[in-house]
């Protein structure tokens, strides 16, 4: 299969990748200059473990290339995937459309008869329609097929995700069946893996992607609110966690409690559904709650720093270890470190940073922060540390050294990453999240 991408960010360029290692001959679009001269040059603009091996492999095989225009690299796709973003529209939460128009417009000018324009960003239901309705205006006399493919890697194992995916989701009009040969083709080697290859109409795959990444916040607002619960009540969250997950019913994934879940997803699409269901006139009351828990969830976490702090940060020094939304990538979208850490500069404290792949895109986003080479640095001279995102090399620190390079040994896991018994041993006044019984003052 000829199949073009239309944005080449974190989504678009995985996935564009993962298909001409399927063995798809693919071109990978995006209107940033600068992201396809990176890309031309052997660069990967973003990071995401294995990719640039991916890519490398691809390109020297002739199945991969990337290009800035459209009209060119379309013109004899027999699929044309959407892969640009869809953020938050500002101030009422909608998913933001204009760069998922702009780009079926695009297409539809330069694209051949009988083309199939695959939507896999994620986008509120009515989109396909919408989109096939830009195509009749824009190329009336053209035969173009629309469909729904919604993604649901996660950033950091995105390429097992793609490769390895649970399902994969089709939607296509009734009776469409050029489309569903295309994608039946184009995701033949998953079929041959037994991966569940799910057709649906449009509506219903556009829902399936929001309904799964609210499902999914909803885990883990539940979870944090448990965490909080066992604090009062003195039970321990990765008990509770445990002793439910192996429920098959309720699964053991996504029971991790920590300082809210951020990132490019979860946050923007809660808000999307939400509106949607407003507009439907069906609220839905669980993910209300769960984007609420979720916000407040920040604040709470800057509280228990400050609580652990002796109730003041004015003039302290303190060491935020890991400062993306989720170990494994550079992004910092929503990232609850963007909350919490202004919130502890507004109340007078220093902080000292390290991230292994944020600073990037922190640096403009958290002005002011004292950005270090690498955690003991960070440490050095600090009177509390916070660790805020448990990339691997956070989670084995060496805790007698970092001791002895704080002034105050006070450490606050808002990851539960460290045995509670072994920070206590290393002489740290130590807090963590729903470990009521772990917790020393
Ligand atoms: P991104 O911001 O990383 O990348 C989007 C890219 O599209 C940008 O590089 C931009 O320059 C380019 N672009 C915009 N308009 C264009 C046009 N007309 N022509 C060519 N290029 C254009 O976004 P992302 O994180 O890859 O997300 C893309 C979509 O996938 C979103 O709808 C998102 O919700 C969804 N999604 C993201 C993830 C994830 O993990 N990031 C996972 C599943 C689904
Ligand atoms: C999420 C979904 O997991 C993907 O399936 C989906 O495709 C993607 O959104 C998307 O639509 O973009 P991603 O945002 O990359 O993927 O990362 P997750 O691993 O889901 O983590 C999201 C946030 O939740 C992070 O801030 C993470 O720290 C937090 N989280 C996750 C928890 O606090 N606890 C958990 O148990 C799991």
């Amino acid at each position: 299969m000829r199949i073009a991408m239309i944005g080449t960010g974190y989504v678009g360029l995985v996935s564009g990748a993962c298909f001409s290692e399927f063995g798809h001959d693919v071109v990978c679009v995006d209107a940033n200059p600068a992201v396809i001269a990176r890309l031309e040059k052997g660069e990967i603009p973003i990071f995401e473990p294995g990719l640039e091996s991916l890519v490398e492999r691809n390109v020297r095989a002739g199945r991969l290339r990337f290009a800035t225009d459209t009209a060119t690299a379309v013109a004899d796709a027999d699929a044309v995937f959407i892969a640009v973003g869809t953020p938050s529209r500002r101030g009422d939460g909608h998913a933001d459309l204009r760069y998922v128009y702009a780009a079926a417009a695009e297409i539809a000018t330069a694209a051949r008869d009988g083309c199939v324009i695959v939507d896999k960003s994620t986008v509120p239901v009515g989109t396909a329609e919408e989109v096939e309705r830009i195509c009749r205006e824009t190329a009336p006399a053209k035969a173009l097929h629309v469909a729904s493919n919604p993604e649901f890697l996660r950033e950091g194992s995105a390429i097992e995700d793609f490769m390895r995916p649970d399902r994969v989701v089709c939607g296509v009009a009734a009776g469409d069946s050029h489309a569903e040969g295309v994608l039946r083709a184009i995701y033949r080697p998953l079929s041959i893996r037994e991966t569940p290859i799910l057709f649906t109409d449009r509506a219903t795959a556009e829902l399936i992607k929001y309904a799964a990444n609210a499902f999914l916040a909803v885990k883990i607002s539940f979870i944090n609110e448990i965490a909080d619960l066992c604090e009062k009540v003195g039970a321990d969250v990765q008990g509770v966690a445990r002793g439910i997950g192996l429920d098959k019913r309720i699964g053991d994934k996504f029971l991790h409690p920590g300082p809210g879940f951020g990132g490019s997803c979860f946050p923007k699409d809660t808000l999307a559904i939400l509106r949607t269901a407003e507009e439907a006139g069906s609220p839905l009351k669980i993910i209300d709650a769960a984007v609420r828990v979720n916000e407040e969830r920040k604040r709470a976490m800057v509280r228990r720093i400050v609580a652990a702090c002796g109730g003041d940060v004015r003039g302290k020094t303190i060491a935020a270890l890991g400062l993306t939304f989720k170990p494994n990538t550079d992004d910092m979208r929503d990232a609850p470190s963007l909350a919490i850490l202004p919130a502890l500069q507004a109340q007078g404290a220093t902080i000292r940073a390290y991230d292994p792949e944020g600073r990037a895109q922190a640096e403009p986003l958290l002005p002011d922060l004292h950005w270090c080479a690498d955690p003991y640095a960070a440490l050095e001279g600090a009177d509390a540390a916070v660790l805020i995102t448990e990339w691997n090399e956070l989670r084995g620190l060496d805790l007698a050294r970092a001791g002895e390079l704080m002034i105050q040994r006070i450490f606050i896991d808002l990851r539960n990453v460290y045995p509670p018994e072994e920070m206590r041993a290393a002489g740290f006044a130590y807090k963590s999240v729903g470990r009521p019984r772990g917790d020393a003052p």
